[in-house]
């Protein structure tokens, strides 16, 4: 039986336990200073003034709205293709979720399409940044700027990735960090929103903890405004520190996996990668891949113990979201054929070469041209996107 090859595999930096022990020893689990030191050293780390750390990546996209004022009567733009909680996080401000179509190339956010979708009533556009992918934000900006809109970028899967040297999360209005199993770094759940606004600082720690703007007694507080209770514990936040320890060297090989599946795929003709754009800074999460038989190839690489993850199904085929598929063409058509390939950060590169003998071994079975792959011949072809952009 050959060794499984997962998707994504969560891992300790090595240095948690010691932490751990740290902040037991001090009897203070509560939101401290630890938490402070990781929301410093994040915040150093992506280049943003502040870094507020939230339960979250859904708990960052909410208060991040909650804190620009946008809540109900408001609509917010997201892309079709996301995970659910960017579309749950709008609807928690009490805002509605309009969703866009995707660009074919990037599967993020079409920013022409953003434009078609503003009305009098839209307050912010929230792109994501799909695997990593920077999403189009010098137009989308153009755009938000145009309407007076605010942009909060969710970047729960862009830690650390660069558009034109800045880091995802900080370029908008506010940027919003996820820290749950399947991110580069884990806290187990948990997550951070960035702002280089001071005001906007101010107000997310307010809402973040009971209308608090500093560490609280539970007694004579002062309670500035409305607020709740998103607070991360040090316990968490030791577990971040440690994390971040592995970041530079996850990153390296986030990096490594993505090029080698770049050149052993690039003449496989069933599977596309939308690429990454290494030399300018961008950092894939997870390799994405766009094949016309998807489910088969999921299928045969898993009798082979090789696991990928499916895309998430467009937001506009899920009951709280369901709309017809033609203001969707993108994201219907390209959905079913996305998936991730293994992109855990352990794998070695003898893995990865194993996933590509095995996507192409499929690719070349006589099989395929006359069973499903026949089928989706007439289907307009999955673009191809520049190699030279993807081989850095
Ligand atoms: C694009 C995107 N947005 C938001 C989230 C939500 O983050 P969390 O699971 O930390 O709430 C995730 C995490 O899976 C995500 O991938």
């Amino acid at each position: 039986m050959n060794k499984p090859i997962p998707w994504w595999s969560p891992q300790l930096a090595g240095t948690e336990q010691h932490l751990i022990a740290e902040v037991l020893a001090s009897n203070y689990l509560n939101d401290g200073e630890v938490t402070s030191r990781f929301e410093c050293e994040v915040a150093a780390l992506v280049g943003a003034k502040h870094a507020v750390a939230v339960t979250s990546g859904t708990t960052a996209l909410f208060l991040a709205l909650a804190a620009l004022g946008v809540g109900p009567g408001d609509e917010v733009i997201v892309p079709d293709i996301t995970f659910i909680a960017t579309a749950n996080a709008v609807k928690l401000a009490g805002a509605t979720p309009v969703l866009v179509d995707v660009d074919p190339l990037t599967l993020n956010i079409c920013p022409r399409q953003i434009a078609e979708a503003i009305t009098p009533r839209t307050k912010a556009i929230m792109p994501v940044h799909v695997s990593g992918r920077a999403a189009d934000l010098p137009a989308i900006r153009r755009v938000a700027e145009a309407h007076n809109l605010f942009v909060v970028e969710d970047a729960a899967e862009a830690l650390l990735s660069r558009l034109d040297g800045k880091c995802l999360g900080t370029i908008g209005a506010a940027g919003c960090l996820s820290f749950s199993p399947n991110k580069t770094i884990t806290t187990g759940q948990g997550g951070m929103v960035l702002t280089n606004d001071d005001a906007l600082h101010t107000r997310l720690r307010e809402l973040k903890d009971h209308g608090r703007r500093g560490r609280g007694t539970g007694g004579d507080d002062v309670h500035h405004a409305v607020g709740f209770n998103f607070k991360l514990t040090n316990l968490q936040a030791a577990v971040g520190l440690a994390q971040l320890d592995a970041l530079p060297e996850r990153i390296e090989r986030q990096k490594k996996i993505f090029s080698i599946y770049a050149v052993e795929l690039a003449d496989c003709e069933p599977i596309t990668l939308p690429g990454f754009d290494l030399a300018a800074g961008e950092v894939p999460q997870w390799t994405d891949a766009l094949v016309e038989d998807r489910d088969a190839l999921v299928e045969f690489l898993e009798a082979r113990q090789i696991f990928c993850r499916r895309f998430w199904f467009p937001l506009h085929t899920q009951t709280p979201y369901r709309a017809t598929n033609d203001r969707f063409p993108n994201s219907t058509r390209l959905g079913p054929n996305a998936l991730w390939l293994p992109s855990a950060f352990t794998l070695t590169d003898g893995d990865v070469l194993t996933v590509c003998r095995a996507v192409v071994e499929w690719a070349a079975q006589p099989s395929r041209s006359d069973s499903g792959a026949k089928a989706h011949r007439t289907m307009t072809p999955l673009p191809k996107r520049a190699i030279a952009k993807i081989a850095a």
